[in-house]
């Protein structure tokens, strides 16, 4: 049985483009995996706090050495922890703010980048001191944004930090497997927008239809290149 785990982070409603389009794939992967269970996190309508000098202390100190006040800290970065790794494909809705991720979904990185639980770390080895933890996962990230020409060989290619940013963060854990899908031209309607969605609607359908276990080993884009 396979696991989805669902994450939106637009604090748009209707108007979210991610949120349409992470909702329209989940649907369909929920028609092609009768067997498949999935778990939905909205934290663009319920948004995770930023972490704290108390938490960084408590992660920071070994599980056996933490107190009550500790263990308290971190019991929703637990939680989030617990629910990511529980899943064998997350699909992230992902709005493109200020060349790179909202700071909404960077909350919840900083909540899943976890020393003993999603990395792991050893000072005494300079030369490769930190262990991805994460085996076996695929993300599909669903993103949108308001310009254009963002994807590989664009004009504003050289503004995209969301892409790099997130296949560095994930790769430090272990998930290799990161599919980026994007639709541009919000901010410009009309059919450039709709191209764009469209785009992305196709390439997401083509992933929904693929057995999860059937990834692949790759950081792919739905853009031309
Ligand atoms: C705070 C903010 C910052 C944004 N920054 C950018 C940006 O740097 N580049 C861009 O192309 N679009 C930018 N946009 C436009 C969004 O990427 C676009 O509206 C996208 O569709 C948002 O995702 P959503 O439709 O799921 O809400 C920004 C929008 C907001 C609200």
């Amino acid at each position: 049985m396979t696991h989805l785990l669902h994450i939106d982070s637009s604090p748009r409603s209707d108007r979210s483009h991610t949120r349409r389009l992470t909702a329209e794939f989940v649907q369909r992967w929920r028609d092609t995996h009768p067997g498949g269970t999935v778990t939905y996190r909205d934290i663009g309508r319920n948004p995770l706090p930023h972490v704290t000098e108390s938490w960084i202390a408590a992660a920071f100190t070994p599980p056996k050495h933490r107190n009550e006040s500790m263990q308290l800290a971190l019991r929703l970065s637990d939680e989030l922890v617990d629910e990511f790794l529980q899943a064998d494909l997350i699909v992230a809705g992902i709005p493109f703010y200020n060349f790179g991720m909202p700071s909404g979904f960077k909350a919840y990185v900083d909540q899943i980048v976890r020393v003993g639980r999603t990395f792991a770390f050893d000072p005494a080895n300079r030369v490769s001191p930190y262990t991805p933890l994460v085996h076996g996962k695929r993300m599909i990230a669903v993103i949108s944004r308001g310009d254009g020409g963002y994807g590989p060989g664009g004009r504003n290619q050289h503004h995209n930090h969301l892409d790099s940013h997130l296949a560095t963060v994930l790769q430090f854990i272990g998930v290799n497997q990161l599919e980026i899908v994007a639709a541009e031209n919000d901010e410009y309607g009309g059919t450039d927008l709709l191209n764009s969605l469209e785009s992305a609607r196709r390439t997401l359908r083509g992933f929904a239809l693929e057995e999860t276990s059937q990834s692949k080993e790759a950081v792919g884009s739905n853009e031309a290149r």
